[in-house]
């Protein structure tokens, strides 16, 4: 085989996940049949019908060594003390393949090298085309609670709550792809002293509330901070030292920030009382907030809007019973005069309430899992939160387990998971901001990325041999505004979550490398085969793949349902990202040898387009998993 095949076959199996198992009922994956077989096969050598052995299925590295190996004879022979290649033989006599491939082989140590049979890969093609592209779906019914967006009112809205807009968003289409029920919930910070800090300074500045904007809403913030600090330390030590310049300045300045904090409070409780004044201009302060979070929302074309907002608010009246749960429990103890939860593994306790009887953003969230456990009966948390938060989702979280809130009410278990994720960093390497150092404006930067996108959509279908040229001008504005916003999410969703990425628009925008707009673009080639041919039928020819990049190609393929299955369980959106990617470069390799449309023999032909219609088809869902718009033209 010549080496370029070898890379590219290799390239396009390596790394899939193997296994996954499927519900009684649904076809399973080749490989996860395949998996099943071997099971079966280890326990009869075992002698042990109960014995599950994983056996560690992977991709051959080499083609000479087949499609897959099973590794598992070497560890398990160390265990039972006897020769792997002993073991591997008596293994592969067990097992019966049938249909599914060629007779295995040990080879070397002993590996058990696997090769499929093209038919296998055939008839399991044609299952995917006709089932749900080989998804296999998730019977559980409890539904799945995300919490994502989650942005702070009277606050200008960053990066990171774009991030985790976008991941969020992808991560509920991932799950709901299987079947599942998803809430999405918009954990808005909307209740507690900052927000009343800010809505007394703007009483107190006589703010038009009907014209407030969001820069008004970030101002007034800042100043707020800005008047409730002091310095405790540095006015002793000025006391210490006589400076009594300094000590009228810092006392001053304590006073101050007293009387700041006083009056928010008084604000906060004519909130907790309803005072209807208080409360409408609250809502003021939420609208003016939600306007810029829902034009974000709109441009990205996520699945979210006011339907799926519970914000802090919501749990306001709870919070008292929620302690009170957790005091009675014994779980949570008076600590000076403050009510806190220890945990056995840390010295650092999870204060719920305060010495002033005032509650936390702790607290809020424990009435939270609560509410989407008992209530809402999920048995399955996601919080898509930076990773800056990582402690206090795992006191939250041991919180509730010590309570025993991690079974639902029909006793499921209950799984919860901080989805972490890093910082968008500037090119300089620091947290993206703009010029003037603030915190950069999301709508800016959405629109900077439409208008980027636009920018080369025009470009490109001026060119006369352009499949887009002539195109009436707003579809070319809508495909340039979905290139835009796809780059900004696949950059946002391509990479290990955990890892900081420099946002670069000129490197997320190219057509050319893992980009959103390369697999876009990958999309749209394969829609154009279908508008150049003559559009016989082709559907009922069997599939035949003889080339070796028509059968690297159909194992690429088949991979698509159990990539799914691998992201709605490792939560890793940029599982999805690599395999997408992986399929693109799989179909190039394909495309380069393999003629489409100028081949002569009709079956050939028509095989062939059953494949790139297979590959358009799982491209468009697993953008659209992804949140990402496939256009049909670019
Ligand atoms: N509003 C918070 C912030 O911007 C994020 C809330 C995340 N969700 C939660 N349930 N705590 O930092």
């Amino acid at each position: 085989m010549p080496t370029s095949v070898f890379v590219a076959l290799w390239v396009a199996i390596l790394h899939l996940p193997m296994n996954t198992a499927a519900p009684k009922d649904q076809p399973q994956s080749l490989t996860g049949r395949i998996d099943s077989l071997l099971r079966a096969a280890i326990a009869t050598v075992l002698e042990d019908p109960s014995a599950d052995v994983d056996p560690l299925i992977r991709a051959s590295s080499n083609p000479d060594h087949g499609d897959f190996q099973a590794n598992v004879a070497m560890s398990l022979a160390k265990k039972l003390g006897q020769k792997p290649r002993d073991l591997a033989e008596a293994i592969v006599a067990a097992t019966e393949l049938g249909e599914l491939a060629e007779p295995m082989e040990v080879a070397g140590p002993g590996f058990i090298n696997i090769t499929l049979k093209p038919s296998a890969i055939a008839t399991q093609l044609e299952a995917m085309s006709n089932e749900n592209l080989g998804v296999i779906s998730d019977d559980d019914a409890h539904p799945i609670v995300i919490d994502l967006c989650s942005v702070n009112v009277a606050k200008t809205l960053h990066v990171g709550h774009l991030r985790s807009t976008i991941i969020g968003d992808a991560l509920a289409r991932v799950l709901e792809r299987l079947g599942r029920t998803v809430l999405r919930e918009n954990h808005l910070g909307d209740w507690g002293l900052p927000i009343a800090l800010v809505l007394d300074r703007l009483r107190k500045d006589s703010v038009d509330l009907d014209q407030l904007q969001l820069e008004d809403l970030d101002h007034a913030y800042r100043i707020a901070q800005q008047a409730i600090k002091a310095d405790p330390r540095g006015l002793d030590v000025a006391r210490q030292r006589a400076l009594s310049h300094r000590v009228a300045e810092l006392e001053a300045q304590q006073r101050g920030a007293d009387e700041a904090l006083d009056s928010a409070k008084q604000v906060l409780i004519g909130l907790q009382q309803g005072d209807p004044e208080l409360v409408s201009q609250w809502e003021k302060l939420i609208d003016c907030t939600m306007r810029s979070v829902y034009e974000m929302l709109d441009s990205l074309g996520s699945k979210l809007g006011p339907e799926h907002n519970r914000g802090e608010s919501f749990y306001r009246d709870l919070l008292a019973s929620t302690v009170e749960t957790f005091e009675s429990a014994g779980v949570a103890k008076a600590n000076q005069g403050a009510l806190v939860v220890a945990f056995e593994d840390r010295e650092r306790p999870l204060l719920i309430r305060k010495s002033d009887g005032g509650f936390l953003y702790a607290t809020t969230d424990l009435a939270a899992i609560d509410h989407r456990v008992h209530v809402l009966g999920a048995d399955r948390l996601l919080y898509v939160v930076d990773a800056r938060q990582r402690d206090h989702f795992r006191d939250v979280f041991d919180a509730a387990r010590l309570i025993g809130w991690d079974k639902t009410a029909d006793g499921h278990k209950v799984e919860f998971s901080h989805v972490a994720f890093g910082s968008v960093l500037g090119k300089d390497k620091k947290p993206l901001k703009t010029r003037s150092g603030d915190n950069i404006s999301l709508s800016s930067l959405l629109n900077e990325a439409m208008s980027r996108g636009q920018a080369e959509v025009h470009r490109r279908a001026a060119d006369p041999k352009s499949p887009t040229h002539g195109l009436e001008e707003s579809l070319l504005d809508a495909t340039g505004a979905a290139i835009g916003i796809g780059a900004v999410k696949y950059a946002d969703l391509s990479n290990d979550l955990l890892r900081d990425y420099v946002f670069d628009m000129d490197r997320m925008i190219s057509f050319e490398g893992n980009t959103g707009p390369y697999l876009q673009y990958a999309h749209a080639r394969v829609c154009s085969i279908f508008a150049r041919s003559d559009g016989s039928p082709f559907e009922d020819q069997p599939l035949m793949l003889d080339e070796p990049e028509e059968r690297a190609l159909g194992l690429m393929l088949l991979a698509y349902g159990p990539v799914i299955t691998d992201v709605a369980a490792s939560l890793e959106p940029h599982r999805l990202c690599q395999y997408l990617y992986r399929l693109s470069e799989s179909y190039n390799s394909f495309y380069q040898q393999c003629p489409v449309l100028k081949t002569e023999d009709p079956a050939v032909r028509k095989s062939r387009l059953r494949l790139c219609d297979l590959v358009r088809r799982v491209l468009a869902d697993g953008l659209d998993l992804l949140g990402i718009e496939a256009p049909q033209r670019m």
